[in-house]
């Protein structure tokens, strides 16, 4: 599926992920910036902060309560905020919409 990556800059770049893999995958692989992952996907650094977009939504599982805790105490989190290395792409053919929050 293809995902949109808007960035922190102000710009936006598509990228075509595997299903089975995270957004946080397909953005560390491509190098893009904002998504820092520092724990590499382990649920424990919240440096892979982004927004889900209100369309896209739907398409994830909802949080597990590791990744709830790390949201509660994290700047700037809201009510579509979660963590990329927790978001694997489902087989959609759906665009996927992903803010993301520059995290550092
Ligand atoms: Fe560390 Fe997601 S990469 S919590």
């Amino acid at each position: 599926p293809i995902v949109t990556y808007h960035l922190p800059d102000g710009t936006a770049t598509d990228v075509d992920v595997q299903v089975g893999q995270t957004i946080m995958d397909g953005s560390t692989r491509n190098n893009l910036p904002g998504i820092v992952a520092e724990c590499g996907g382990s649920c424990s650094c919240a440096t892979c902060h982004v927004h889900v977009d209100a369309t896209s939504n739907g398409l994830f599982a909802e949080p597990a309560e590791e990744e709830t805790e790390l949201l509660e105490f994290l700047d700037g989190a809201c009510d579509r905020s979660r963590l990329s290395c927790q978001l694997v792409v489902p087989d959609t053919d759906e665009r996927i919409e992903i803010h993301v929050v520059d995290s550092r």
